[in-house]
Parts: C-alpha cells; sequence; structure tokens
C-alpha cells in the first residue's frame, strides 16, 4: 500500500484568518463567492523560501480547495523545481476567490481595492514573518499589484532576497505570441535568479523553448493536498471542468450553469 502523505492545514496565525470572514472585499458579482475562499498551497510552517503569487483559484482548486494545482499550478510547480525548490515554498493568490468572467472590471478591483489589500495584507505578513522567504515569484499584473499594495502600506521585501515578475503561467493561450512570451519571460526570470540558493533538488536552469515549455510541468506533491484525496487528483491531465451546458446532454438548473457546477470525471483508468 502506498503511504500518502498531506497538508496539515492552518497553523497560527493563519488558523485566525481563515475563521475570519473575508467575504466582503469580494462582490459577488465579480467572484465566485458561493464556492468559498480557497487560501494557499505549500508550507505554513515558517520554512517556505519561495512565495509565489498567482491570480485567482480555478476548477481544479476550487475542488481541492488548494490553489494553483491545476494547469497553471502544474506550470509553476515546474518553474520551482528548475530552481531547486520541490518542498519549500508557499502560494497564495491576489484575490481569495475564482474571479466571475474576466475584464478590467475585476483586474481593476482585485489590484485597486483597499478592501482587497487589506484582507491579503495579514497573509504576507504572517508568510514573511518568519524571514525565511528569499525570493518572491509574481505571475501576472494581479499579482505584481497584490505585491506592489502589499509592500507600499507595511514595507516588507524580503531582506537579500529578490522580488520577480513573471507572466502569469497560462497567459500563453492570450494571442499568437502568447507562447513566445511567456517562455521569454520566463526564461528572464531564470537568468535573474541563477545562481539560486535553493537546494530541495539540483537546480537546471535550462531555458525554457516554445516547442516544449508546455510538457516542463510537474504533478504536485501529496503532502501539498488535503488527506484523503487520491493520487489521480495531483496528476497531470485535466479532471475538472465548469461545464458549458450546450455541451451537456441534460443541463438542470440553478443558472447560470458554468457558474453553479463544476464537472469532475475520474479517470477511466481509476474505476476498479
Ligand atoms: N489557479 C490558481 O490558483 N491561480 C492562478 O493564478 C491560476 C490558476
Amino acid at each position: 500500500m502506498t503511504t500518502l502523505k498531506h497538508c496539515p492545514g492552518y497553523p497560527s496565525p493563519f488558523a485566525a484568518l481563515v475563521d475570519k470572514s473575508v467575504v466582503t472585499a469580494y462582490p459577488n458579482d465579480k467572484f465566485r463567492v458561493e464556492w468559498g475562499p480557497i487560501f494557499h498551497r505549500g508550507r505554513l510552517d515558517g520554512t517556505a523560501q519561495v512565495l509565489c503569487i498567482g491570480q485567482d483559484p480555478a476548477a481544479h482548486e476550487t475542488f481541492v480547495r488548494r490553489i494553483l494545482v491545476g494547469e497553471a499550478g502544474q506550470r509553476v510547480q515546474g518553474f520551482l523545481k528548475k530552481i531547486g525548490i520541490t518542498r519549500h515554498y508557499v502560494m497564495i493568490n491576489a484575490s481569495l476567490y475564482s474571479e466571475y468572467g474576466s475584464g478590467a472590471a475585476i483586474t481593476n478591483h482585485v489590484e485597486s481595492s483597499p478592501d482587497v489589500a487589506a484582507e491579503r495584507a495579514p497573509w504576507i505578513a504572517a508568510i514573511l514573518a518568519p524571514k525565511k522567504v528569499k525570493l518572491v515569484l509574481l505571475f501576472g499584473g494581479q499579482a505584481k499589484a497584490c505585491w506592489t499594495n502589499y509592500t507600499a502600506a507595511h514595507g516588507g521585501a524580503p531582506a537579500g532576497g529578490a522580488v520577480v515578475e513573471l507572466a502569469h503561467p497560462t497567459s500563453d493561450s492570450y494571442g499568437a505570441d502568447g507562447p513566445q512570451k511567456l517562455v521569454d519571460s520566463w526564461n528572464n526570470a531564470l537568468k535573474l535568479i541563477e545562481p539560486a540558493p535553493f537546494h530541495d533538488v539540483t537546480p537546471d536552469f535550462t531555458q525554457y523553448a516554445v516547442a516544449t515549455y508546455t510538457a516542463q510541468v510537474t504533478e504536485i506533491p501529496d503532502f501539498d493536498l488535503p488527506a484523503g484525496l487520491p493520487t489521480w487528483m495531483r496528476a497531470l491531465d485535466t479532471w475538472a471542468v465548469r461545464p458549458d451546458p450546450a455541451k451537456v446532454p441534460d443541463p438542470s438548473p440553478p443558472t447560470p450553469y458554468k457558474r453553479a457546477h463544476l464537472l469532475v470525471t475520474v479517470p477511466a483508468t481509476e474505476i476498479p
């Protein structure tokens, strides 16, 4: 029998942050508040050396209650492995809730709302408090704004550390040159980080290439996810989607359908 490890949850001071009601910063016309907040992934025990900030949780994250576990998360995991980190990281998003729709109104809200900044600040402060974080990775514009809002109000760039901006891991889907832009951005980040002082594994600073970057993903480790989740939920294949009603034989209420439903499919190989 395989022994799976699991994420132990929320120690102090994060337990109090999790218990606090935070929904007021996230209006329900812009966020899927009905699916609940999704807080983090990675180490909250003061051992994280790298802080990653992403954008907002999507379908896989909503189901497993940890952020950055789907395609975007597996690309980030691959990047971390390249710089030598497979355990000593922690991740949060610029938005605690999944964003509903896309566009300037949502981006502006996440980037400019004092309530969002005030809600995110204690998380960042608590992550930085042990003074172990030596690198902050900002994936996309919302992450950059999240970090800038925090440091403008609280200071707190890691002493002797670096803050590196990268394109969002799934920004390659925007425009024909999206893949090239993503690869260029992540390659530039590798150059800024090398040589990295991280040694969970031997770093490999080989540059990304447009032809192969989509394969440079890494599975989410068991110790990042809540107890009891089956192995296939950490795997590289897509298993959760917000279903398109046009593709569902008998879409049932409530509507809007996509907002109200999450379709989880167990891989055929896992059915006994
Ligand atoms: N999932 C997340 O949790 N964050 C992102 O930025 C993208 C996908």
